[in-house]
């Protein structure tokens, strides 16, 4: 496919702040004289930015890299994931068109789009708020047919699934990524028949979906503000978290050097205890003397396990264990 600048171009183009500043901190990593090495970073951030990639853009990074303009151009140009003209708004739909998918359906899917979104490819819909385009194998074939949204897959789609999750975003929600048709990851669809428990046997959600939910950053536009959260995969949660609820008091370590043992609560694992640990919670006595906005402070600063602390009443478990007895979801519970 020929790979052109587009026609109307922006007059400008620069990095916020934030990003501007992890941009300097990329190319930092680099030797001095190897600096054009950060290019691809760079443009990719552009793009995160900005939906996509502008002339300036690749002529600004081009200038902090220390490279000729047609250098620059040159690596834009050739990669596919750099989006050379405007898409969506508020989100680009890449459909699969490689054997798997197209065997399993992705020719609908691709009507899905013509028909929804626009005719052609790379074409904008009239409100502006979406662009899709037709891509080679994305590495999801056994959850085939799939489209890349944004940074997630949705994958084991219909038509109607993926028409009503091009409705949801256009009404402003993100649909759950991962799987539509009710697949944990890529077991088979007649169901396991050996290791029959899913991950852990507690989360909803394969590791990529649960993370994707973290984050929540599907079809966000990056400013570089978001990135300590970004980055911080195995970080405790902040705990200057803008979450509703008052946070309850915590502990640097445990009373006595030793903690107690909160997989004893329902549904807490090795997991989800290290980080109630991280964010210096140790004791069934701590948690039992929660009031509900301490518990909703707790429920929203616990990451892929949001909402455990009221959904499986913590507070009256804990309370009981505090007390010495034996909570009902004791030690391996699901
Ligand atoms: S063929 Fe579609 S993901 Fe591989």
């Amino acid at each position: 496919m020929l790979r052109r600048l587009h026609d109307e171009q922006p007059a400008s183009f620069a990095f916020t702040a934030a990003n501007q500043a992890w941009a300097e901190a990329q190319i930092a990593k680099y030797p001095e004289g190897r600096q054009a090495s950060a290019i691809i970073p760079l443009l990719w951030r552009a793009q995160e930015q900005e939906g996509w990639l502008t002339q300036k853009a690749i002529e600004t990074v081009a200038d902090m890299l220390g490279m000729a303009y047609i250098r620059a151009l040159e690596v834009a140009t050739f990669y596919f994931m750099f989006q050379l003209r405007p898409v969506g708004s508020v989100a680009h739909v890449q459909v699969c068109g490689t054997l798997s998918c197209m065997i399993c359906g992705g020719e609908e899917l691709r009507a899905v789009c013509q028909e929804v979104i626009a005719p052609t490819p790379f074409t904008l819909s009239p409100d502006g708020k979406f662009s899709w385009e037709e891509v080679e194998c994305l590495g999801a074939c056994t959850n085939a047919p799939m489209v890349q949204i944004g940074k997630d897959f949705y994958e084991d789609l219909t038509a109607d699934k993926l028409r009503d999750i091009l409705g949801r975003l256009a009404a402003g929600e993100v649909p759950v990524p991962g799987p539509q048709n009710g697949r944990y990851a890529a077991e088979p669809r007649t169901g396991l028949t050996a290791l029959t428990e899913h991950g852990n046997g507690r989360d909803p959600h394969n590791g990529s979906v649960a993370r994707a939910l973290e984050l929540g950053d599907t079809i966000k536009r990056i400013t570089g503000d978001e990135v300590p959260v970004l980055t911080s995969r195995r970080a405790a949660p902040s705990v200057t978290s803008t979450a509703s609820g008052h946070k309850p008091p915590m502990l640097a370590a445990p009373k006595g050097g030793q903690g107690d043992d909160l997989k004893l609560l329902k549904g807490v694992g090795p997991a989800l205890e290290k980080l109630l640990n991280d964010i210096g919670i140790w004791h069934f006595s701590q948690i039992a003397a929660w009031s509900a906005d301490e518990v909703a402070w707790v429920d929203r600063n616990l990451g892929r396990f949001k909402d455990r602390a009221s959904r499986d009443g913590w507070v009256a478990q804990a309370q009981t264990l505090a007390a010495g007895g034996t909570a009902g979801g004791a030690k391996g519970a699901s």
